[in-house]
Parts: C-alpha cells; structure tokens; sequence
C-alpha cells in the first residue's frame, strides 16, 4: 500500500502559502486573464531594478532564474563550447547546458561538499563558455564567501562567464556573504541568478532575474520568449515586493527552524554540516538509506541522492517535528543493534 506524502520536503520549497495580499493582486489579475501581459517585461524588471537599488539595463526577467540560465546559455553558448560546474548541484544544469548544444564538464565536490573552486579553475580551458557557482550550494548548503568568490572570479579569464546561482541567498547569514551587486562592475562576465521561487515562495509562478553587465544583460533578453512572464506571475511579484517585510519575515523563520533542525540532528548523531539554504544535507557515511526508508513511513518525501546524501527541505515546525522522530528512530535502532 502507499504510503501518503504529508510533508513535502524534495524541492525546497517554501512551506507557506502565498500572503493574502498575495493572493488578492493575483485574484484581480485572473480576472483580467483575457489580456495579454506586457510583450517585454519591462515594468517588472524595472520595479526589480529598483527594489535591488541597480539600474534597469543590469537586470534580465525570466521564467524562473532556470529560465534565465537558459537564455544565458543560448546568448552566449557556441557549439564545442562546455559548461563547467561543480557536481553534485542542481539537476537543471547538465540539461540546460545540453540544450544550448554545451558540452557539460562537472567537477567533483570536495569531501565536505563544498564546491573546489581550485579544481574548477583547473578545468577551465578554451573550450569554457561558462563556469557555474551555486552559492549557496544545492544540496549540501554549503557557502562561498565574499574572500573565496572575490578571488574565483580574478582568476576567471573574461571570455568566460560565471554563472552565479544565488536562488537561495535569502536563506544565507553571517559577515562573509558576498555582497554580489557590489561585484558587478569589476566583473562585467559575472551574471548572478534570483528567484520568486524559494524566499518569496511562488514556485508555481514561474518568475527569476539575473543581474550582470548592461552589456550581458542585453544578450541575455534577446532570448526572451515574447509575452513570456505572465501577468498573474507578475501581480504575486510585485505584491511580493510590497509585502517584503512579511516575507523576510518567514524567511527568518525558516532559518531558525534550519539552525532547530540541525543542532538537534547533530544531538541525535548525524553529522549535519553548517547548511545556508533552506535545507540540510545528511551524507554517507551517515545511514542515510535508513534515514531515507523511516522518513518515508512517516510520510515525509526528501531528495534522496543514492551513495551520496539526502537533502531535506526545512519545513513548518509540525513537518521538521516529523523528521526528528523518524531520524531519531533510525539512530535508536542503529544504537540498540550495535548493543
Ligand atoms: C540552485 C537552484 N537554482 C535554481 C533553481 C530553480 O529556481 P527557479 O524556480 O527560479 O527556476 C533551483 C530549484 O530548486 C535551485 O535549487
């Protein structure tokens, strides 16, 4: 028999629903769903622009940051090109790397599941069209900080662009964030991505940006499909920027119930590391099938990544509440097998 999913916690997503401001702004605009939206996004981009304090031209909309990705591939991709990234990330890359006719070039993650940056320079050659950083990483969490990422990106030759993956900087704390706006101008092959999608929970809706040079910018939004962010996706935006407080709010949240997640994992006896995103990374040698198994009974649905690791999404405190419990449980069997 199956057993039903109570808590979804795969895709790290939020675990709230839209605001009701939320959902009012996008009730009116299915009322208007007869029109179309507008043909280039530019009143979108600019109250993102203005929101992030950055001029219009260094911001391209899309239809998520993974559509934005996209466009940044096919802008800048030729074929015999390759796409170097560090592997285990997130799954969209080999694809949308293959999809612009890139050859995919991963490179393995350090044992603590941090991103080697060292050993992605090394990879770069000629070939190289684009170098992805996930900052902080999918899965494991891990950070870059302002030190690491400054000198990554003095030591990456111009002619390749870096991909900055930063849809979960929200959830990210501490002095050695990188201040990425403030990076722009030395680094004109520097693109980072954003989303509505984590933070501001609207997964479903489909809107990201990047942030980069006028001149990258530009390449990148003539890939944009035209009409192609629709208007109700641009409603829940726009009441998202005005309910910013709101939503940092619950993000705040969420990374109170990661920091409750880990300390009492680490109490249990897993060996969580310090995670940045809005989800911790259990790894082998850890039990992590057994974890995988006891979670599931209990209705939780993780990422699990076979001989590597599972990730789970931080969740409400009923669902994280969950997850103690059926972790706890396989740590208790494991102790009271070796007695
Ligand atoms: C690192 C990373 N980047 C991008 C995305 C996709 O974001 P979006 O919904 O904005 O396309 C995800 C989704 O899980 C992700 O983990």
């Amino acid at each position: 028999m199956d057993i039903p999913v109570l808590h979804r916690l795969a895709l790290n997503e939020s675990p709230y629903p839209p605001l009701p401001s939320v959902r009012e702004a996008m009730e009116r605009a299915v009322a208007q769903a007869h029109r179309y939206p507008q043909f280039h996004p530019d009143d979108l981009t600019e109250r993102i622009a203005a929101w992030c304090r950055l001029s219009p031209d260094r911001v391209a909309v899309g239809s998520g940051s993974v559509g934005v990705a996209l466009q940044l591939f096919q802008a800048v991709v030729r074929p015999a090109d390759t796409v170097v990234y560090a592997w285990r990330t997130f799954d969209a890359y080999p694809l949308l790397a293959a999809m612009a006719g890139a050859r995919p070039v991963p490179v393995p993650l350090s044992p603590d599941g941090s991103q080697d940056l060292g050993a992605l320079l090394t990879a770069l050659d000629h070939h190289t069209r684009v170098v992805v950083l996930c900052n902080p990483h999918n899965p494991t969490g891990s950070l870059v900080t302002a030190e690491e990422l400054s000198a990554f990106l003095r030591q990456v030759p111009r002619h390749i662009t870096v991909l900055l993956d930063e849809a979960y900087v929200e959830f990210a704390r501490g002095a050695d964030l990188p201040d990425t706006p403030a990076l722009l101008d030395a680094h004109p092959n520097l693109l980072a991505l954003r989303t509505f999608s984590k933070a501001y929970g609207l997964a479903a809706l489909r809107v990201g940006y990047g942030i980069g040079s006028p001149d990258l910018v530009e390449r990148i939004r003539r890939q944009q499909l035209p009409f192609g962010i629709n208007a109700v996706a641009t409603a829940a935006v726009r009441a998202s920027l005005r309910a910013e407080g709101e939503l940092r709010r619950r993000v705040d949240t969420v990374v109170a119930e990661r920091e409750r997640l880990r300390d009492e994992l680490v109490s249990l006896g897993w060996r969580v590391c310090p995670g940045h995103a809005n989800s911790v990374w259990l790894a082998s040698p850890d039990p992590v099938d057994a974890g995988v198994a006891a979670l599931t009974e209990a209705g939780v649905q993780a990422r699990h990544y076979p001989g590597e690791g599972l990730r789970l999404t931080v969740g409400d405190r009923n669902a994280n509440d969950t997850v103690l419990t059926a972790l706890a449980g396989v740590r208790a069997h494991r102790s009271a097998s070796r007695t």
